[in-house]
């Protein structure tokens, strides 16, 4: 409306003035006002100059200029006082569509590797907004030539550096993981600038060997306004451990899940939980820490159908135990999925449990072999039923997903329950129905 409105008094104001100016012209080119045919010099007054003096003239069309120019002066100054008239209906009205929307941080962790340079070329070009993605790279280990590459970007990045280098004491058996103590030294660190002295609400964190997706931003951004009010999770990840070419529907990039297991590799965390884990962060394997019962809490995390993330470090402090095996196939989503325009109260936990229970458990069981060979007849999806650690160990292994559990909970299960795809068709390998609970004994 307001446009419309705006411009309509700009086009009256200028034919106004257009209209004037016409006036002018014309009393400009007309004889005084007197008696008509009699030249205008002859009403002067006594000792004014002959009419044919053109400098007399030219004062007086002066004159009319300026008393004509001062009345359209005066007009316009109305108009403008009067501007309050016709404003007050759009004041309610927001002049800005868009609403306001807090920055997501993503924090980069980075240590000795210049090829955190693929790391944050990525985040860069894929970033929609400087203001609403601030850049925080972390750095540990005072390696130079990173930090001289992480410099290398100027404002488009903050670059921070933990200052505790030291070495950190462990038991002798514990040497050989100094590298994950310091990790988790420079995470507590690194998160308390991003939430205590930063004063962020929210952030997302990456490590120096992960790619994004095209869409990862647009994912976290969608999933922030359910994280934030659905207690019941803890976190939301870009991964999906189970994601590697096969393995994943790929008309399906807008799929998401709730995860019990903690993915992390790319993942948002509030201010809140983090208030609440700082206290008795772990000085090692922060990870699997976080994934123990008294931890999570019986939280779930949302994740991807597909990855958001790559990951390209196989030289990392892990030695590349599972690179090589899986996470080096790990299929990264080309397509950008607009996740804000989309419906995801699908996610809600009371909603999602029912559907996704429904979903396996109406879903026929089938046998291993069928699956193996596939032999399975109908559109799916499928359900392979496990009932013991040893079972869920070998069914794994042999369909080719992650075979390993932490604190009970298999990489990706939902309620004890894993989705993938195996020869194109849909599997869910699930307990019998009925589950109550994880056994955290089970690794
Ligand atoms: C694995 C996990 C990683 C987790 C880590 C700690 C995978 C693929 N990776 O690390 O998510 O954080 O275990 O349990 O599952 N770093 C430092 N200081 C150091 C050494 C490394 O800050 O002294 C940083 C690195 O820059 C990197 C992160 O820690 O961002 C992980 O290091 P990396 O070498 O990649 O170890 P992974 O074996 O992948
Ligand atoms: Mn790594």
């Amino acid at each position: 409306m307001l446009p419309k409105r705006g411009s309509l008094i700009l086009c009256g104001t200028f034919l106004f003035v257009t209209w004037n100016a016409i006036l002018v012209l014309l009393l400009w080119g007309r004889p005084p006002p007197g008696e008509p045919g009699k030249p205008a010099g002859e009403h002067k007054g006594v000792g004014e100059k002959p009419t044919n003096d053109v400098v007399g003239d030219v004062l007086r069309m002066a004159d009319t200029f300026e008393a004509e120019l001062e009345m359209q002066k005066q007009i316009l100054l109305q108009i403008q006082n009067h501007q309050s008239l016709w404003e007050p209906p759009n004041r309610d009205r927001p002049k800005v569509v868009v609403p306001r929307q807090p920055a997501i941080p993503i924090l980069v962790i980075a240590c000795n590797r210049v090829t955190v340079r693929r790391c944050l070329d990525k985040l860069l070009q894929h970033r929609p907004s400087a203001e609403l993605y601030p850049i925080i790279v972390s750095q540990d280990c005072g390696h130079a030539e990173t930090a001289d590459v992480i410099r290398s970007y100027g404002d488009q990045v903050t670059h921070l550096k933990q200052p505790d280098l030291s070495d950190i004491a462990v038991q002798p058996q514990h040497k050989k993981f100094q590298g994950y103590y310091k990790i988790s030294r420079h995470y507590r660190w690194a998160l308390n600038q991003v939430f205590k002295t930063l004063s962020h609400s929210s952030v997302v964190i990456v490590e120096d060997d992960l790619e994004v997706a095209p869409d990862f931003f647009e994912y976290f951004r969608a999933l922030l306004p359910l994280l934030k009010s659905d207690p019941s999770l803890w976190c939301v990840s870009a991964w999906n451990d189970n994601g590697r070419e096969g393995y994943v529907d790929p008309g399906k990039a807008n799929l998401l899940y709730r995860t019990d297991f903690f993915p992390g590799l790319g993942w948002m965390l509030l201010k809140e939980v983090w208030e609440e884990l700082e206290p008795k962060w772990p000085t090692s394997f922060w990870d699997d820490w976080m994934r123990q019962p008294e931890q999570r809490r019986n939280r779930a995390c949302i994740r991807p159908e597909i990855s958001r993330t790559l990951t390209f470090g196989r030289q990392g402090v892990s030695l590349g135990q599972f690179y090589d095996k899986y996470l080096r196939y790990i299929k990264l989503n080309a397509e950008f999925v607009p996740f804000t325009k989309l419906d995801l109260s699908y996610l809600k936990e009371e909603t999602y449990r029912k559907v996704f229970e429904k979903e396996v458990y109406s879903a026929p069981v089938v046998k291993y072999e069928d699956v193996k060979q596939g032999q399975l007849k109908g559109p799916g999806p499928f359900r392979l039923q496990y009932s013991s650690k040893d079972s869920f160990k070998i069914l794994a292994k042999n369909l080719g997903i992650m075979d390993d559990l932490k604190s009970g909970v298999p990489r990706t299960g939902y309620n004890g329950v894993v989705s993938f795809i195996s020869r194109g068709q849909r599997i869910y390998l699930a307990p019998p129905p009925g589950w109550t609970q994880y056994d955290s004994t089970w690794s």
